[in-house]
């Protein structure tokens, strides 16, 4: 109820008072809450005195009641900006947090897939010797000692560069001397390198090894060029190894 509506209420309820109070008649209990007046054989010039007064306090009830509300105002106004900036600081917060997310994820993949390193050699057990013969073949590696990132393939005897980077590759041969003994690294079907020793009245050995940029997909395998021969002893002292230096 509006303060307006409720001194008309209440100038309504004290006429109706006096009315029954010069009849002579009393109150009416259900009627409501009666208001209880002051009795005064000339209570009119009163009550006049008494509207003035309360309209006097009403106007300054008012006055500070706009007041208040005008404080109210600037407040709430200063609170939707405040909240406003809040909510962008929020957003951006959202969108840095998704920012580091897919950076966390990259690195993480990053990591994964940085760990790439694999050393084999020949599972064979008896001192024997792989060639010669009479083509070009593929050394292919059973025994293994390490193929983190699963990148040698023990079937085929190729690494497969699981991603763009920079490879080391190292291998050691070695045999018997009665027969020239060697391999050739390949990459992609072509030579980079090789290591090789001449047959002589001792057991021979090579090596070699270079850091090579690769593409995600490049092959690199040992060849064993037609005629020449390498062993398979169980000391495993012939080795291939590989492994991921750092991604490009
Ligand atoms: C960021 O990652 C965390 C933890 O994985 C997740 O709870 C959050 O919802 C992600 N946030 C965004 C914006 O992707
Ligand atoms: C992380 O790796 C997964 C699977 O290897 C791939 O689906 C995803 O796109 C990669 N995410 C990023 C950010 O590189
Ligand atoms: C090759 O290595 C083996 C084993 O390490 C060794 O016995 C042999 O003498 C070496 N050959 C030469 C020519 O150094």
């Amino acid at each position: 109820m509006t303060t307006t509506k409720a001194v008309l209420l209440l100038l309504l309820v004290l006429w109706t008072d006096l009315g029954s109070a010069e009849s002579g008649g009393s109150h009416d209990e259900s009627a409501g809450a009666p208001i209880v007046l002051p009795r005064h054989p000339n209570g009119l010039p009163e009550m006049q005195q008494m509207l003035i007064e309360m309209r006097g306090e009403l106007a300054e009830q008012r006055a500070e009641i706009r007041l208040a509300k005008g404080h109210v105002d600037v407040e709430l106004q200063l609170l939707k900006i405040k909240n406003r900036e809040l909510e962008r600081k929020l957003e951006a917060l959202e969108d840095s947090n998704a920012d580091l997310n897919s950076t966390l994820k990259e690195l993480q993949n990053i990591t994964e897939e940085s760990k790439v390193a694999f050393s084999v050699s020949f599972s064979v057990s008896s001192d024997v010797h792989i060639g010669p013969h009479d083509k070009d073949t593929t050394l292919v590696f059973d025994h293994v000692f390490s193929n983190i990132g699963n990148t040698y393939c023990v079937r085929s005897g190729i690494f497969t560069a699981p991603a763009r980077g920079v490879y080391q590759f190292r291998y050691h041969i070695f045999a018997g001397g009665s027969n020239g003994a060697g391999a050739k690294l390949i990459k992609n079907g072509e030579q980079v390198a090789a290591a090789y020793n001449h047959k002589a009245p001792h057991d021979i050995n090579a090596s070699q090894g270079l850091s090579l940029l690769l593409e995600k997909g490049d092959r690199v395998s040992l060849l064993l060029e037609a005629g020449w021969w390498v062993a398979s002893y169980r000391g495993h002292m012939t080795t291939f190894s590989g492994q991921l230096l750092f991604l490009m």
